[in-house]
């Protein structure tokens, strides 16, 4: 039997570049929020009988994409996990994955990462067996950093190299607006040019990161690359605390039906940023304009999401998201009206079909 899943995208509300580690990653912060818009992996499994050697014995494995930018072979984000759960299980088979995609590819949305884990959860289903819960987020953030996430579901605070997941109290559901660019940006080059921005600025002094107007902590050098910047980091948990618990101006929990409206205030005094812009938006200028666009559109808050290119809008209302984008589309950005998923969304409409 083939089981069709939804694999459904994230944004990232605020992500902060820490120290480079010994292992070569970065340490960050982020707050990580699933959306509506997704692709759609298929997974169907003919066991073969015999015992999988190791996660290498996966000749068995067929990727099916008809996007010409989705690698086929086991450099394959679902390819890899599909060989470790295969493994994880102690069988041997013939796994059929087909990826249907909608979501834009390097695009900051996590699309191959979401991918990766609808295929293990669409496995399982086909296999009719289950990998402990320890050995499925062992295996998600063995395939890449981003997988975890896509585990929980909803809002949720990513930490280390944003393979530590923690789910967060969910926000309510935002409506928004995503443009996609066309552009693919490499993850890696990413974190390179900030490597290299952050060893320049050392030479050149301070540099100023975090810039909101909650909380706006001059770092030293020195900090960013050896210590683990931890003032800024502590000045970033407050941040995202004042955020995401808290109205900063009374310390009164934020609740009740204005809830989206007094967050998406809250982060833009809080001063929630993606420290990816200031790589990526010197690389693609027009990035820079988009962004703006959105929030001439009328967006309250807008941020590139992971390293980019896409692009997002956070709005006070689907009416006011959806002329957003019919705005925007007619200055020819490619601009998609949709809203942030919450946990029990992600969960109740990830299964499309199969039992
Ligand atoms: O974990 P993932 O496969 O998504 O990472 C891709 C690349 O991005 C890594 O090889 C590394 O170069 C970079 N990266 C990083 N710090 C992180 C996450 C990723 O430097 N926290």
């Amino acid at each position: 039997m083939t089981i069709a899943v939804r694999s459904f995208a994230k944004i990232n509300l605020g992500l902060y570049i820490g120290a480079r580690r010994a292992d070569g990653f970065h340490e960050l912060r982020t707050v990580y929020q699933t959306i509506a818009l997704h692709d759609v992996i298929r997974v169907s499994v003919e066991p073969t009988g015999g015992r999988a050697r190791n996660a290498n014995d996966s000749r068995a494995i067929e990727i099916l994409c008809d996007d010409p930018r989705v690698p086929l072979d086991s450099s394959n984000t679902c390819h890899r996990a599909a060989a470790l759960v295969m493994e994880a299980l102690g069988l041997r088979g013939r796994v059929t994955i087909g990826i249907e995609k909608r979501l834009p590819v390097q695009g900051g949305l996590g699309a191959a990462s979401s991918n990766a884990v609808a295929t293990m959860l669409a496995l399982e289903r086909a296999l009719k067996k289950k990998v402990a819960d320890a050995t499925r987020l062992r295996i998600a953030a063995q395939v890449g950093s981003d997988l975890p996430l896509f585990l929980i579901g909803g809002t949720a605070l990513g930490v280390g190299r944003g393979e530590q997941v923690y789910p967060l109290p969910d926000l309510p559901s935002i409506p928004m607006v995503i443009v996609t660019p066309g552009i693919g940006v490499s993850t890696p080059k990413a974190f390179a040019d900030w490597d290299e921005m952050v060893v320049g600025e050392k030479a050149g002094g301070v540099r100023v990161a975090w810039t909101g107007e909650g909380a706006r902590p001059q770092i030293g050098e020195g900090e960013l690359t050896h210590s683990g910047g931890s003032d800024r980091m502590t000045e970033v948990g407050r941040a995202l605390s004042a955020w995401l618990c808290c109205n900063p101006e009374t310390g009164a929990p934020a609740k009740g039906g204005g809830r989206a409206g007094s967050l998406l205030s809250d982060l833009v005094r809080a001063g929630i940023e993606n420290d990816f812009e200031k790589v990526v938006f010197p690389e693609f200028p027009e990035l820079r304009d988009m962004k703006r666009a959105l929030v001439r559109a009328g967006a309250r808050y807008a941020s590139l999401s992971g390293s980019g290119a896409t692009l997002y809008g956070l709005f006070e209302s689907e009416k006011a998201a959806v002329k957003a984008a019919h705005e925007l589309r007619k200055r020819g950005l490619k601009a998609t009206a949709t809203r942030t998923l919450t946990r029990r969304e992600y969960w109740k409409w990830w299964l499309l079909r199969g039992s």
